[in-house]
């Protein structure tokens, strides 16, 4: 029997199942690269290899895990849709691999495990949404947590080593690199634009505020840093 106000979960994710879900959009990704013909998406930058990709699905499962728990938000439907939102992404175009990630997630939860299909849909939901670029005012709770975790592993230190990576595959040297993470900044300020909760906004200052350590580092330490000179190449 259940004690009188205690609220029913919808849905639980045991452990060892969401770990099973990691480990197929994990094996999903490198099976996708390794399907791939040769050339025609810039594979050779890091962030479009499948080690990449499932680092950044690892750094969006905890960032929407935290948003969505001080929101008060569904948690496990921002976990699991934060497992697929980006497992069709080295397969299919940019702008079809929302709902191509959602497809997938539908077909993985109706197959495994008891989940009501209002939970497989709201997950997929959430994964359609994941690419919305407009207000995040318009979308479930749900969606907003995965869009402003998705947003915020690109604002700091990911974000910061990914452009120095980049430096790397552009020949460029260290005295680039203030401008570089100039770049990164206003991306991250950008994105800050965008995030509507508290958890998000405050994660995302704390995260700029670090790299913007880093640029005075770099110009500090780095003689002949080049720092207001044209990054265009
Ligand atoms: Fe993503």
């Amino acid at each position: 029997m259940i004690p009188v106000g205690v609220e029913i979960k919808e849905t639980e994710v045991e452990p060892d199942d969401f770990e099973e879900m990691k480990r197929f959009v994990r094996d999903y990704l490198a099976a996708s690269v390794e399907n791939e013909d040769d050339g025609g998406r810039m594979r050779w930058y890091p962030w479009h290899s499948a080690d990449y990709r499932f680092n950044h699905i690892l750094n969006v499962i905890d960032l929407g895990a935290d948003i969505a728990e001080a929101e008060g938000a569904d948690v496990d439907v921002v976990r699991v849709a934060a497992a697929f939102h980006d497992v069709a992404k080295l397969e299919v175009d940019q702008d079809v691999h929302a709902e191509a990630g959602a497809r997938i997630a539908r077909e993985y939860l109706r197959s495994r495990g008891n989940y009501p299909e209002s939970f497989i849909e709201e997950v997929c939901g959430a994964i359609v949404d994941h690419s919305y670029t407009g207000d995040l005012a318009d979308v479930p709770l749900e969606s907003r947590c995965l869009i402003e975790a998705d947003v915020l592993d690109k604002v700091g230190a990911n974000g910061a080593i990914l452009m120095v990576l980049r430096m790397g595959y552009e020949s460029r040297t260290h005295m680039d690199a203030a401008k570089m993470i100039d770049r990164v900044l206003e991306r991250g300020r950008d994105h800050t634009d965008r995030v509507v909760s508290d958890t998000a906004e405050s994660i995302a200052h704390q995260r700029i505020k670090r790299v913007q350590w880093l640029r005075e580092w770099l110009e500090e330490e780095v003689s002949r840093m080049d720092a207001d000179g044209v990054t265009e190449r």
